[in-house]
């Protein structure tokens, strides 16, 4: 079973008591606002999101961890990694993304997470890179992206919805710099 330890967090695999506080997260506008088309998803669309996740870990050996607040126990939202196949130019790649729920904003945690599952991705999976793709305008996102060291690579747009995306990505080296 994989799991990280943070100072401050756990980040670990899925489990059933996890369906309604995440069903919570999605369900916040302000929170869907930057994903996909921007809107919530209901507690049925978080069931199936749940469902894939967990079979993206079985398939892929790595995936989107719950993050859960060391003490409270409290789901705070996801950061993890998955394949874009919205965005086949990219392909093959592995992504890294987050949400948390929103009165967990601004005290840092999603940086924390991200670091962590950032040296999961290079240094204990092995991954060659890594990628992050941001809505342009999501700048809260691209504070945490800045953090990690990303690289900006390129700009394109979004096959689906049009808007404009902004790809960074880091390997290896580049996070051992
Ligand atoms: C994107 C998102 C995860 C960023 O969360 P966040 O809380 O702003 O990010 P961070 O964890 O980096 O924390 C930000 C701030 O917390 C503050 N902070 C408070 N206590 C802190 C601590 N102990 N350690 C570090 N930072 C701390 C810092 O000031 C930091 O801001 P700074 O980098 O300007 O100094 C959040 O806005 C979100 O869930 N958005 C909706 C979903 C979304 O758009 N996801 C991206 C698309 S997939």
């Amino acid at each position: 079973m994989t799991e990280i330890l943070t100072p401050r967090l756990i980040l670990r695999r899925w489990n059933d008591d996890d369906l309604v506080p995440l069903s919570e997260i999605n369900g916040d506008p302000e929170v869907m606002r930057w994903i996909g088309d921007g809107s919530v998803r209901d507690l049925e669309e978080t069931a199936e999101d749940l469902e894939r996740w967990e079979e993206e870990w079985d398939e892929e050996g790595f995936g989107l961890f719950a993050v859960e607040l060391l003490g409270s126990g409290e789901l705070i939202g996801v950061v993890g990694l998955s394949v874009p196949e919205y965005l086949p130019e990219v392909l093959p790649a592995v992504e890294i993304t987050w949400r948390l729920g929103r009165q967990y904003w601004g005290q840092g945690y999603a940086s924390e997470a991200a670091h962590a599952t950032l040296e999961y991705a290079l240094q204990d999976r092995g991954l060659d890179r890594v990628v992050a793709v941001n809505r342009a305008g999501n700048d809260e996102s691209e504070n945490v992206i800045r953090k990690l060291g990303m690289v900006p690579e390129r700009d394109t747009t979004h096959p689906r919805y049009g808007h404009l995306l902004q790809i960074h990505s880091i390997d290896l080296t580049e996070y051992e710099a």
